[in-house]
């Protein structure tokens, strides 16, 4: 299987990296293919809703999305991890979401049935303090693109890496989900 990760914080030995790369990590061991992406380092545009991908099967900006779409449509799972910043994901990820436009748009083009797992890391220790708004990706952004949305993992109480290695249970969550793929 083919497994890749997205990863939408800037903060290069941050906690979201570190989930995700540790899902492909465990997940390559068991002989699958992964690759792992940093938003923040990808050339990701704002969608200027021009309507070019209803007719073509790629979008007009000339910037990664192609090449990341092109990813996205050859895996079979895909991570996307985001810290919340401000209540929300981080501005790296808006965009990549956004840009789900080009794929939605085109009628040749779907993700039915690509399994999703979702990452969100945040600084309030409760969990549940976004959970609205986590709720509201998953049903109005990654379940209506008709993604198959089979984890949602969020960590809470994190503002340095550290806090992360030192939450043992999720460090363990975070393997067995790994596993399950
Ligand atoms: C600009 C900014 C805004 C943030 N806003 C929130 C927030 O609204 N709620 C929260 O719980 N944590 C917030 N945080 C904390 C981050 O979500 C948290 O530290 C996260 O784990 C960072 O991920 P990283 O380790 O991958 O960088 C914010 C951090 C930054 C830098």
């Amino acid at each position: 299987m083919k497994i890749i990760g997205f990863s939408g914080s800037p903060n290069k030995e941050g906690s979201t990296n570190t989930i995700i790369n540790k899902i492909l990590n465990i997940a390559e061991e068991g002989d699958n293919e992964t690759a792992f992406f940093s938003l923040n380092n990808l050339n990701i545009n704002p969608c200027q809703a021009c309507g070019y991908c209803k007719e073509n099967e790629s979008c007009d900006l000339d910037d990664d999305i192609n090449k990341v779409h092109k990813e996205i449509e050859d895996a079979d799972y895909i991570i996307i991890g985001s810290p919340i910043y401000f209540g929300e994901v981080t501005a790296q990820t808006k965009l990549f979401t956004d840009r789900f436009y080009g794929i939605y748009n085109n009628e040749n083009r779907s993700v039915d049935g690509k399994k999703v797992i979702l990452v969100y890391t945040q600084g309030n220790p409760d969990p549940k303090t976004y959970e609205e708004y986590t709720k509201g990706q998953r049903n109005f952004l990654y379940e209506f693109m008709n993604f198959d949305v089979v984890n949602t993992l969020v960590v809470g109480g994190i503002h340095s890496k550290e806090d992360l290695i030192q939450q043992e249970k999720i460090m363990k969550e975070v393997e067995n989900i790994a596993m399950r793929i």
